[in-house]
């Protein structure tokens, strides 16, 4: 298909969308993007390693509060031989310095889950580009200052959900918009990850054993396994939800109208340390967040939608695709498709020669580009997806109401489960906007 027609026969032609208030200057207009990151642990380096790589990136400072990783990151970045950035350091405040530089267009937040907000409004404040790992906010009151702050300054906000870019998420994407799977009634997802050995380890190595969590361990499992100890609820909802906004046109003509979740006892990760050294003092803690915790959203046009966070038990990963309509659907988890007088009667498909046939147009364009880049390829295209619209001073495909929508399913899940399983109204970020808003994700190369 030519990209021409893909773009008529898509939802809608993309649109031009530069929100910036006019006046808004960046700091030099050499095509070059200046990025500043905040975090380059473990997420923070896999967006410096495709920082490297482009001609126009210039990564012209680091901050993070720990020494390991600032010292893994400047070796990263002499041995590509790129200038030195200036490091930033010292408190959990030393992120305001660097964003204070007005030679800094953008920046990456790739820090523990409670800093973002703070970071992202500073940020925005400071007339930079955000582009931020998951989590926007932990209250929905931190969801509405992230929209406000990014109205009010014009700065566009990004998350930086790669998984919206997976090459097979993109193509039931394609297949959907040209109608195959006919009218949507039906989407799953979520975060399906056997995470125990990222959420304890020995200190010494990320992977590979160890019980401990907090100051006693290394990258993730320092702070992520407090939210799994003190929060039950979705707590990682954007690996399912980003894809999914973009099956249901959530904000762009359809949104999430409430939602409601259950979640299981909490077994797994007390089981994990007993198993590992019994007796320890961490397998007697009281893990507060469900094994599984299912979350279910209506929608204005009538789908709805099935979440689910399951990161405790022994399982392969499968973020658990399922996009259904009124013509077939794709299930990930087995990687089949079914589409009514093209499939045999009852029998499924294997996804292959379907995804082949609608590989979506960005895949067939830049997969040389993409090829080698983290998680198969989606990491280069949602950091080039950023680095585009920056330096092209436009909206960013994954936009402030997108981000927020995907990341406030966390504090609704919990109160869902505090109150016991009382259904949620979901915020319209977007305040009635959503109805004459169009996707516009993927339908252009511009900018993504
Ligand atoms: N999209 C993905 O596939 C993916 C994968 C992994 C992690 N993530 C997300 O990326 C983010 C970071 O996760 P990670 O795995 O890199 O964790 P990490 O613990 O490895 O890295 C976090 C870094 O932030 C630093 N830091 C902590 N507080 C800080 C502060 N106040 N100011 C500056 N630096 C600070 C830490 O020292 C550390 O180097 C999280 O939001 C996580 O959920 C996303």
């Amino acid at each position: 298909m030519e990209r021409r027609d893909f773009i008529k026969n898509g939802t809608l032609a993309a649109a031009s969308l530069s929100i910036l208030p006019t006046g808004t200057l960046f700091a030099k207009d050499n095509g070059k993007v200046r990025l500043g990151y905040i975090g380059v642990g473990a997420r923070g380096m896999s967006h410096i390693s495709e920082g490297v790589l482009r001609d126009d990136v210039e990564i012209v400072a680091i901050c993070d509060t720990q020494e390991s990783s600032l010292k893994g990151c400047r070796a990263f970045i002499a041995k590509n031989g790129r200038p030195a950035a200036k490091e930033y350091t010292g408190s959990t405040d030393a992120y305001k310095a660097m964003l204070d530089r007005k030679d800094i267009d953008a920046v990456i937040i790739a820090t523990p889950w409670q800093f973002h907000y703070e970071q992202a409004i500073y940020a925005m404040n400071a007339g930079k580009y955000v582009g931020c790992e998951v989590i926007a906010g932990l209250t929905v009151k931190e969801h509405w200052d992230i929209v406000n702050t990014s109205e009010k300054t014009g700065m566009p906000y990004m998350t930086l959900e790669n998984v919206s870019y997976r090459r097979d998420v993109m193509a039931a994407l394609n297949m959907l918009r040209q109608g195959l799977f006919g009218e949507l009634i039906h989407v799953e997802g979520g975060y399906q990850h056997d995470l125990r050995e990222v959420l304890f380890n020995n200190g010494k190595q990320y992977y590979g054993g160890g019980v401990e969590y907090g100051p006693k361990a290394l990258s993730e499992a320092q702070w992520r396994t407090q939210f799994n100890i003190d929060q039950d609820g979705d707590l990682y909802p954007t690996h399912g939800a980003g894809p999914i906004i973009n099956y249901a046109n959530i904000n762009k003509g359809n949104r999430f109208t409430n939602l409601v979740s259950f979640s299981s006892k909490a077994k797994g990760l007390a089981n994990y340390v007993e198993s590992q050294s019994p007796g320890h003092p961490n397998a007697k803690i009281n893990y507060k967040n469900g094994d599984v915790t299912t979350t279910l959203i209506n929608c204005a046009n009538g789908e709805t939608v099935m979440l689910t966070h399951d990161v405790h038990l022994p399982r392969p990963y499968s973020l658990g695709f399922r996009v259904q309509g009124t013509n077939g659907l794709w299930m990930d988890v087995n990687k089949s498709i079914h589409i009514e007088g093209k499939s045999k009667p009852h029998a499924w498909d294997s996804v292959n020669e379907w995804f082949a046939k609608y590989d979506h147009p960005l895949w067939k364009k830049y997969e040389k580009e993409a090829v080698g880049a983290g998680h198969g390829g989606m990491d280069w295209f949602v950091f080039n997806a950023f680095i585009v619209a920056v330096k092209n001073k436009k909206q960013t495909p994954i936009d402030v109401y997108d981000s927020v929508t995907m990341s406030v399913i966390t504090p609704l899940s919990t109160k869902s489960l505090k109150e016991g399983n009382k259904p949620q109204e979901f915020p319209d970020f977007t305040r009635g906007k959503w109805k004459d808003r169009k996707s516009t994700f993927a339908l252009d190369d511009s900018g993504f």
